[in-house]
């Protein structure tokens, strides 16, 4: 019997499969879990050596991957096959409901990951459930650490969360589709600029987390007085951008929050 088994075989259930395995994950040690048949013979293509099934089997761990609206049924199936710990990575359902659904004899843990986890690049927060302990979180830290960063938080700070890093590649992708449409205003053709917007914003991500230097010390080492870029963010500041990301992310926890509470 696999010690760990992942329910979903779509996106984020795959993507975990792929990271756990380039960790090193023992592939007999694993079950994945998907009720498409068509999906599943993609899954077997993809994870040789991995079983792949139709329905929950009774290992020791579960990784729920599937839409809120189908995690019911993938919660109750695993905690009556047996399983004692799980991890949710599904959006907005709250620890109350998930254990809810497992009984008394399950530990739970929530996350909220966010799309670039896909690539192995993500960040995610995790939340312990009541009967969660160390133990538990740190299982579900090491599964979600395959994937990209993770930190730990109260439940009550997920919907901020969700507003910052959950929702955040989308705020970056339209920067990135604006910085390419500015680049054709100036002159640049729409290939050449997409490249270069693109590799600036990759470029400068990495910049960010590598240096070690706060993104205000590097804002201030390339804008030399009088020069280019103080021109550049003195318009961005006068549209005033900052304010802008500021009620985004808080209209998007805002709106986390009401979705928790919606029926
Ligand atoms: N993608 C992201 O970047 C991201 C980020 C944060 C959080 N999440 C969360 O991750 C979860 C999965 O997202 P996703 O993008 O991976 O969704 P997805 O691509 O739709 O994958 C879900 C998969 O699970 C399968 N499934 C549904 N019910 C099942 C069951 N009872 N047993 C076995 N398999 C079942 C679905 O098959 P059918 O098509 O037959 O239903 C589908 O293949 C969601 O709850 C989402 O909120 C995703």
């Amino acid at each position: 019997m696999a010690t760990l088994q992942v329910i979903g075989g779509g996106r984020m259930g795959a993507a975990l499969v792929a990271g756990l395995l380039a960790g090193g994950h023992d592939r007999s040690d694993l079950l994945l879990v998907e009720d498409d048949a068509e999906r599943r013979a993609e899954l077997q293509q993809m994870f040789a050596g991995v079983a792949v099934h139709g329905e929950p089997g009774g290992a020791s761990g579960t990784v729920v991957a599937v839409k809120p609206s189908d995690g019911e049924p993938a919660c109750r199936k695993s905690a009556s096959a047996g399983t004692r710990r799980l991890l949710s990575v599904m959006a907005g359902v709250t620890l109350t409901t998930l254990e809810s659904w497992v009984g008394p004899d399950v530990a739970v843990v929530r996350s909220m990951p966010n799309t670039p986890s896909l690539i192995g690049a993500g960040v995610s927060a995790v939340s312990p459930g009541s009967r969660a302990g160390e133990d538990d979180l740190r299982w579900a830290e090491e599964l979600l650490a395959k994937v990209g960063v993770v930190v730990r938080l109260p439940e009550a700070s997920l919907d901020a969360v969700t507003g910052l890093s959950g929702s955040g590649p989308a705020y970056v992708f339209l920067v990135a589709e604006a910085l390419i449409d500015a680049g054709v205003l100036a002159g640049l053709p729409r290939p050449v600029s997409r490249l270069l917007a693109l590799h600036t914003l990759a470029g400068t991500g990495r910049l960010l987390v590598e240096s070690g230097d706060g993104p205000e010390a590097l804002r201030a080492q390339v804008t030399s007085p009088g020069g280019t870029t103080a021109a550049g963010l003195r318009v961005l500041e006068s549209r005033a951008v900052r304010a802008a990301f500021l009620d985004a992310v808080m209209a998007a926890t805002e709106r986390s929050r009401a979705m928790g509470e919606e029926p």
